[in-house]
């Protein structure tokens, strides 16, 4: 059975003896914070599409039927539109526009991040069936910190109650699941969630969901910085080794045979990067979408990977 539903409390889990920490160098405390995001910017597309959404939806159901409810599904054949031969092996998404979603629907931005997890559900359960290999998600930056309190705790236990409900079902189906980001500043009981979860699904080969939490590309970079240069400084590395794939090694990223997106989308409509994969996304193909994520479904994965397989890849070369 798909993503099916499993009763798994945190409590039944055995704690483990150290806070879990991604990288082997502390991280920084001067982060400089940005004030919070302004809904005003919104694309004048976006707010039409959700508007019209939200006149004929229930809340917390999208467009395609993937609502939490119905969670086992049967391996989907690829759409004749898709080319077998041309899926990415590496998505990387930033799941943008929970806030606006339920802000439409005269909501909190809780019931938009709820919604938003099925979203989630219903992508990976898509890159299962299409031979996706790696799924990563934007779910909260570090510069997310900033928000009010009641929200990050909201997206904390949201978090937890995801991990704890879907992880045996992924061990099943074969997905391993990663987290990168600042792990320490999570609340402790989801740090051991988290453990546990990467722990368990460490030999699981089909398909590897990595969840960016609490995570800041330019940190990653600053955190493989700080890890070469403690070996240079204890004489394991002379600086004209560093180059391109020893930092690469170095990335948090490093817990994925394909590190490197193929392709970015975005979805909300805005048009930029906001502090994710800075040095993976060096060569991805970007879309960006105008639904918001609690909208994103199938017919908009397909549209993303339709414009993926048009793209020319050309890394710099000539293709003629
Ligand atoms: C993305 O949705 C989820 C997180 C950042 C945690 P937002 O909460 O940013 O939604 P908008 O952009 O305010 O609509
Ligand atoms: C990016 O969205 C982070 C996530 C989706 C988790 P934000 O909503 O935080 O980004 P900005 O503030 O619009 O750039
Ligand atoms: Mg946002």
């Amino acid at each position: 059975m798909f993503l099916q539903r499993l009763p798994i409390s945190a409590e039944n889990i055995t704690p483990l003896p150290k806070p879990h920490t991604l990288s082997s160098s502390p991280r920084s405390q001067t982060h400089r914070y940005p004030s919070l995001p302004s809904v005003t910017n919104l694309r004048s597309r976006t707010l039409a599409l959700a508007s019209q959404k939200a006149a004929v939806e229930v809340p917390g159901e999208s467009s395609d039927g993937a609502v939490g409810s119905k969670l086992s599904r049967e391996p989907e054949p690829l759409p004749p539109e898709l080319r077998p031969d041309l899926i990415p092996k590496h998505v990387a998404v930033i799941m943008d526009g929970n806030g606006r979603w339920a802000k439409m629907r005269g909501l909190m931005p809780s019931a938009g991040h709820e919604a938003g997890v099925r979203s989630l559900r219903r992508i990976i359960e898509l890159c299962c069936s299409w031979g996706i290999k790696v799924l990563t998600v934007f779910a909260f930056s570090y510069d997310n910190w900033v928000r009010p309190k009641v929200e990050v705790d909201f997206l904390m236990s949201l978090f937890e109650r995801t991990i704890t409900t879907e992880i045996d079902a992924f061990k099943s189906e074969g997905i391993r699941i990663s987290v990168i980001g600042d792990t320490t500043k999570l609340p402790d009981s989801l740090q051991r969630m988290i453990k546990y979860a990467e722990e368990n699904t460490k030999e699981s080969s089909v398909f590897q969901l990595i969840v960016a939490v609490s995570y800041s590309g330019k940190y990653d970079v600053v955190q493989a910085c700080k890890a070469i240069a403690e070996k240079v400084k204890d004489g394991t590395m002379e600086p004209e080794d560093i180059n391109e794939s020893l930092i690469e090694q170095e990335l948090e990223t490093n817990c994925t045979e394909f590190p490197n997106p193929d392709l970015m989308i975005r979805t909300s409509g805005e048009l930029r990067v906001s502090n994710f994969l800075l040095w993976q996304l060096a060569y991805a193909e970007l879309f960006f979408d105008p639904s918001l994520w609690p909208d994103f479904g199938k017919e908009q994965f397909v549209e993303a990977l339709a414009s993926f397989q048009q793209r020319q890849r050309r890394f710099g070369g000539r293709t003629s």
